[in-house]
């Protein structure tokens, strides 16, 4: 079963998400909400954990207490699966929730309210790559065609939730007019408890070196890959067929190399520098 993609407000989404956009972007935000953004596969379920076991100072037992979705929704799917709307409005504060929406198209109330937003952006070959492959699991999505064709479509930013290049550089022109911490996949994999510091002092907390070395470990690919509450292996199957293969797959940087060839590189990375000439953002992982 695969699905088809529509265009919303400038930006390809699927149709069975689309189909309830007002509701999407009319969605109440509250003061102390902390919204997880990112284009799709930048380490969105990861930042979740992190922050999950930083609001409560590293105690896997209460971070076990449900799966990632159930305790930090995901805005754009409330009307798909639990937790509802009326859940999520009627849940105590601090919230946190996850969206995958640009920022041009986060729903308004989270401005309003000066929401701590926490952005996770990675380099674009990564992310392709992960998306291909996700992209075979999600059912909201139309089916992959072959790589080649998938790397095409992606440069045009015709995949969910639209292009790269415009999430990452909306994001990176917002972050100092907003309360936006950017944050890159490639440093928290280069030096995991700099960046959890960085995460956690965003949100208010200092952590002790002892803290950030276990919340290190329990959101380590190694130890995410097999908690049930953090590998989406509880995620609705309706939506994700994870039949044959998981949504934790690799976890690394650079992995592109295992599916780009060379003249697919050189096409890519012309594209690429075109589209990146208006930014100062950068990526440790370009080449
Ligand atoms: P790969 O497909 O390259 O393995 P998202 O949560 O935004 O959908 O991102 C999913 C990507 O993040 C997948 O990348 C997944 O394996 C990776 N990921 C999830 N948890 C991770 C972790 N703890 N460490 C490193 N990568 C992780």
């Amino acid at each position: 079963m695969s699905g088809k993609l529509t265009v919303v407000e400038g930006m390809a989404l699927a149709e069975a998400i689309a189909a309830n956009w007002e509701e999407i972007y009319n969605f109440q935000a509250r003061h102390d909400d902390i919204l997880i953004d990112t284009y799709p596969k930048s380490g969105t379920t990861w930042m979740q954990e992190m922050v999950d076991l930083i609001l409560h100072d590293g105690d896997e037992t209460i971070c076990m207490r449900a799966p990632t979705h159930e305790r930090m929704p995901f805005i754009e799917l409330l009307h798909m699966m639990k937790p509802g709307i009326d859940e999520v409005n009627a849940r105590p504060s601090p919230r946190v929730l996850k969206s995958h929406l640009p920022f041009y198209l986060v729903p308004p109330s989270f401005w309003k309210h000066k929401c701590k937003v926490i952005y996770v952006a990675r380099n674009a070959r990564d992310t392709l790559t992960s998306y291909f492959h996700f992209d075979h699991l999600v059912r909201f999505h139309p089916d992959p065609e072959p790589f080649e064709d998938y790397v095409r479509r992606f440069m045009k930013g015709d995949v969910g939730w639209g292009s790269w290049y415009d999430h990452v550089k909306g994001f990176w022109e917002a972050k100092d007019k907003h309360n936006i911490l950017y944050v890159f996949f490639e440093d928290i994999k280069k030096n995991p408890s700099r960046e959890i510091q960085r995460v956690a002092k965003f949100l208010g907390k200092e952590l002790s070196e002892d803290l950030l070395k276990k919340i290190a470990k329990l959101s380590s690919f190694e130890y995410m890959k097999t908690n049930p509450m953090a590998n989406f292996s509880e995620f609705p199957k309706e939506i994700l067929d994870q039949s044959e293969k998981g949504f934790m797959r690799k976890g690394k940087v650079g992995d592109w190399k295992s599916l780009f060839t060379v003249y697919q590189n050189e096409i890519f990375q012309e594209d690429y520098e075109c589209q990146m000439r208006d930014t100062t953002l950068k990526f440790s992982d370009l080449k």
